[in-house]
């Protein structure tokens, strides 16, 4: 019996195996509003046999995107094509789809990656003034941002719970809050990019304050038997800044707050960042944040092999793996994997009949 392919129980969620696909921003709405290629990108990724699907960096207000593309869910409008893309897909997958929320603070208002990804000043075309816990950009010469007072925080803490009552509305399965890759989140715990005088800022309990309030707004706007997680980045991979240990806290903070699972990714904060990049770089993270805490941990980065990934979970490293780069390389990823140990995915009647003769076990189509 492969680990990667038995069921496991997130916050009252049941997971058929314990592949998720990582979110990905896809910088192709208009306005926040998701378009066709949604139900293209998400479509497709929902025919993969994964367990779940979490949908990309999903802002809360217009400011908090990452690009001028990015989704949003902070109107009625961006709700209403939000619903279109899903229904679309529901229509062909039972997949569970989650949501990742986020704002991405100082490093918004950039250009689109494949147009270079630079920041734009705001009054420039797609630009606008970002906000931040402390008015420091992530990179030199950009335009800072400014430092958020109480009121700012307060709107900021009600469009996450707002956008978390839009995702109830669209039965979305789960949110995860993005607290990870120097977002606004992470930009409060980090030291690096926090140095408020205020209580929002010094010591670790008072760094974790916001992203606390934001997860308890959140978990009480959304509904109590659908699990909210946290993506963190375990450490800024510079002295000085964000770390294991304080991620470890984090962790426990937010598990006595009812969050289901913590996924542990890792930088983003800070230019100067050293990576050791390489298959499961980020794994040993994810084992020291499961050691620690009693909810399921999701492991991500560089894992693209079958028994990798099985090593992964059965060695109780992580309970999860989440897939991102390896699984818009090959989308039937999970098919592959379930061939290779002899288990079964979930597959659509439509393609019932490329099932190889020699795994005639592999596909369920949920008859
Ligand atoms: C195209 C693309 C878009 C991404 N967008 C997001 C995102 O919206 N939110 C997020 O937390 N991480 C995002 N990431 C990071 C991935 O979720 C993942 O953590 C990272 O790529 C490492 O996993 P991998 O080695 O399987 O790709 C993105 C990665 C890629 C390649």
């Amino acid at each position: 019996m492969s680990a990667l392919f038995s069921p496991l129980d997130v916050g009252g969620l049941r997971l058929r195996n314990r592949i998720v696909i990582a979110p990905m921003c896809q910088y192709s709405a208009e306005d926040g509003c998701m378009t066709d290629w949604h139900v293209i990108h998400l479509g497709h990724l929902a025919l993969s046999g994964a367990a779940l699907l979490t949908i990309e960096a999903t802002s809360v207000t217009p400011e908090g995107r990452i690009s001028w593309g990015d989704t949003g869910l902070w109107s009625d409008d961006n709700e209403a094509a939000m619903r279109r893309v899903l229904e679309s897909v529901r229509r062909w997958s039972d997949m569970p789809i989650a949501i990742q929320l986020g704002h991405a603070g100082r490093k918004a208002s950039t250009e689109k990656p494949w147009s270079g990804g630079a920041q734009i000043a705001p009054g420039e075309e797609h630009g606008w003034q970002t906000v931040a816990p402390s008015p420091i950009p992530f990179l030199d010469g950009e335009n800072p941002p400014l430092e958020l007072d109480e009121a700012g925080l307060a709107r900021i803490r009600d469009a996450f719970a707002e956008s978390a009552r839009r995702a109830a509305r669209l039965e979305l399965a789960a949110v995860q809050l993005h607290g990870a890759h120097g977002y606004l989140l992470h930009q409060f715990l980090s030291p690096l990019s926090n140095r408020r005088t205020d209580r929002y800022g010094g010591s670790l309990e008072n760094r974790m304050r916001f992203p606390l309030e934001v997860f308890d707004a959140v978990r009480s706007a959304f509904p109590a038997d659908r699990p909210v997680s946290m993506r963190v980045s375990a450490t800024d991979w510079v002295e000085g800044g964000w770390d294991v240990e304080q991620t470890i806290a984090f962790a426990k903070a937010l598990e006595e707050r009812g969050c289901a699972a913590i996924h542990v990714s890792s930088g983003g904060l800070d230019p100067r960042q050293k990576i050791p990049v390489g298959p499961s770089y980020q794994v040993p993270l994810a084992r020291a944040v499961r050691r620690a805490v009693g909810i399921p941990v999701i492991a991500v980065g560089l894992i693209t092999g079958f028994e990798q990934a099985e090593a992964i979970v059965g060695t109780g490293d992580a309970d999860m793996v989440a897939l991102a780069r390896g699984i818009l390389y090959d989308p039937r990823w999970p098919w592959h994997a379930a061939a290779h140990f002899g288990a079964s995915v979930m597959a659509p009647p439509q393609y019932l009949r490329s099932q190889p003769y020699q795994h005639r076990q592999l596909f369920d189509s949920g008859d």
